[in-house]
């Protein structure tokens, strides 16, 4: 009788302990990582990046990435402010693709097309914190599963902010596929903004992205298949020139795919380096991606950011390193198919620094 009554006790008590650690796990919070003069907020909702503080020049703190001040500005965003995009970052035309001889449709969330995951991408849903010291890193990690936004199979996914020496931090995103093939591509979403958050568009950024050719796309932003050489046009970027010198030569904005020179064999390379010469702040951005989105904002129009301010057309750059757009539907692509037993392994690294 007492065992019995013992042995229902402790059952309860496990359903609570795991209904306990499961509530938790579903907890959104805010995390910080600090060191030195960087100091970074994220949130385990769409592993998202909420703020990046550096140093100008003389040494004054700003926060230079664009975001909101609270969750359900987040849960409520369309323009995936610091973001983890995920299963599959852009777009994938006509919202299916076919692997292994099966067709998998996908949702319709852009104009007919799959746009960064579908409706409910890594973005918008609730990572578990697999880990942080706040001198040093955070891993969130989330379990997608089988038939998720029509993806196949179950996939494992973790993502690593960690922080290295004083000014640099990179992201380790690591993919597994438990049963089945699948596609993935994942890519970090942060807007900068040098000037800092509040200061207005990045037109006199100074950007170099080293990357000659561009994916040629349709009216729908869908990759032709064709690879262009930036020569000659306003995508030309190898030598560094700021954003707004040729803008006005485009349909208004830039929102476009760069191949990155130099080796294919996936060792970190350099993408892009971005200058703000009124504060003096640089970033530096390496990667093992073959590909680099390089979208300026041009569609923000008054989004009510953080601490007052309010994001308009070019408030921010995102620099998101990535597979080929619509890579599932051009097999000439370099492949974002992954299968059991095999890892998915995109590393980022931003180094930041402030002179003259
Ligand atoms: C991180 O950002 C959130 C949302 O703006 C804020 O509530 C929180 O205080 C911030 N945490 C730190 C350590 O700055
Ligand atoms: C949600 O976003 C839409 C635009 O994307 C905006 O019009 C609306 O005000 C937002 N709602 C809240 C509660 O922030
Ligand atoms: C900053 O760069 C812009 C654009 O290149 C230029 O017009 C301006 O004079 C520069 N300002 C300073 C303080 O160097
Ligand atoms: C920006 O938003 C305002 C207010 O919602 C609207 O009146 C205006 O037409 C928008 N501008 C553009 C370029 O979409």
């Amino acid at each position: 009788m007492m065992l019995k009554v013992y042995l229902t006790l402790s059952f309860l008590l496990g359903i609570l302990l795991v209904a306990q650690a499961h509530g938790k796990e579903k907890e959104i919070g805010f995390y910080q990582l600090k060191r030195g003069d960087l100091k970074l907020n994220l949130t385990n909702y769409g592993a998202t990046v909420v703020s990046v503080i550096v140093p100008d020049k003389h040494g004054n703190l700003d926060d230079i990435t664009l975001g909101y001040d609270d969750i359900e500005q987040y849960k409520n965003d369309s323009w995936y402010f610091g973001a983890l995009i995920g299963r599959v970052a852009n777009r994938i035309g006509h919202a299916r693709f076919t692997l292994d001889r099966h067709t998998y449709k996908l949702p319709a969330n852009d104009h007919g097309n799959t746009l960064h995951g579908g409706f409910t991408g890594f973005s918008d849903v609730i990572w578990t914190v697999k880990g942080h010291k706040e001198d040093s890193y955070i891993t969130f990690t989330y379990d997608s599963h089988d038939n998720e936004q029509g993806f196949p199979g179950r996939v494992e996914v973790a993502v690593t902010y960690v922080l290295i020496g004083r000014n640099k931090y990179a992201v380790k995103m690591i993919a597994k596929p438990v049963d089945k093939a699948t596609p993935v591509n994942l890519a970090q979403h942060t807007y900068w903004n040098l000037g800092g958050q509040k200061s207005g568009d990045i037109l006199s950024h100074k950007v170099q992205i080293l990357g000659s050719k561009i994916t040629a796309v349709d009216e729908n932003l869908i990759p032709t298949g064709i690879l262009e050489s930036v020569k000659g046009t306003p995508y030309d970027f190898l030598k560094p020139r700021t954003v707004g010198s040729r803008v006005n030569e485009l349909p208004g904005l830039y929102d476009v795919n760069y191949v990155i020179d130099g080796d294919k064999s996936r060792h970190l390379q350099k993408v892009v380096t971005v200058r703000e010469n009124v504060s003096g702040r640089k970033l530096e951005l390496w990667s093992n991606q073959v590909g680099l989105q390089f979208y300026t904002g041009g569609m923000l129009n008054a989004t009510k950011g953080k601490d007052g301010a309010v994001y308009d057309k070019h408030a921010g750059i995102a620099l998101e390193t990535q597979g080929l757009p619509d890579s599932l539907n051009h097999p000439d692509f370099p492949s974002q198919i992954v299968r059991p037993g095999q890892t998915y392994n995109h590393y980022m690294l931003y180094r930041f620094t402030a002179c003259c």
